[in-house]
């Protein structure tokens, strides 16, 4: 009892581990995200955290999974200044085939998004690259690249041990 009494009373002190909270270019980010991603604010911020601290590793940086292009505007933004290459794999019309056992999602969920609409969302990042496509069919231009950082967020259990298979050798 003493000990609950004592809790109401102390005063409420920020959570130190909010660290997104004072992280003005972080929330700046995430304003212009707003509306273009499933991801929410702790995972952005752990992403960007990711994509701060390669900057000034060798090798590109690539998301697979990108649907309305949120998170991938986070990290082209988050990488402008060290002008980092960022490669954006998707079909832009939604999951390809999808197991029936394995998956939650079916064929053409996310289709509510397209290339146009991801371009213009990212036109001022000069940092990026599209592939169109089923991931690895679009891969083979990146095959001789290494990498630094890669966002896979594919949902499917095929896409997943794909990009595993396919840029685990290359990081
Ligand atoms: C959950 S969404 C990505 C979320 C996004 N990063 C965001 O910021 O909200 C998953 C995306 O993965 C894509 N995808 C899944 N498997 C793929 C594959 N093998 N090739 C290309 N795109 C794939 C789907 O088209 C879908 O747009």
């Amino acid at each position: 009892m003493f000990s609950f009494l004592n809790r109401k009373k102390r005063k409420k002190t920020p959570n130190p581990i909010h660290l997104w909270e004072e992280d003005g270019q972080f929330n700046a980010f995430m304003m212009e995200i707003s509306g273009h991603t499933l991801v929410d604010k702790v995972r952005c911020f752990m992403l960007y955290q990711y994509a701060k601290s390669v900057s000034c590793m060798s090798g590109d940086v690539a998301e697979i999974g990108v649907y309305k292009g949120g998170t991938a505007r986070l990290l082209a933004r988050t990488l402008q200044p060290s002008e980092k290459k960022i490669h954006l794999f998707d079909t832009f019309s939604g999951m390809p085939a999808t197991d029936n056992v394995k998956d939650y999602h079916r064929k053409g969920d996310f289709g509510d998004t397209c290339m146009e609409k991801v371009s213009e969302l990212l036109k001022d990042c000069s940092n990026v690259l599209f592939y169109q496509g089923l991931f690895p069919d679009t891969a083979k231009p990146v095959a001789e690249k290494s990498f630094c950082l890669v966002h896979v967020y594919v949902d499917i259990y095929r896409s997943v041990i794909d990009c595993c298979e396919f840029f685990y050798p290359r990081l």
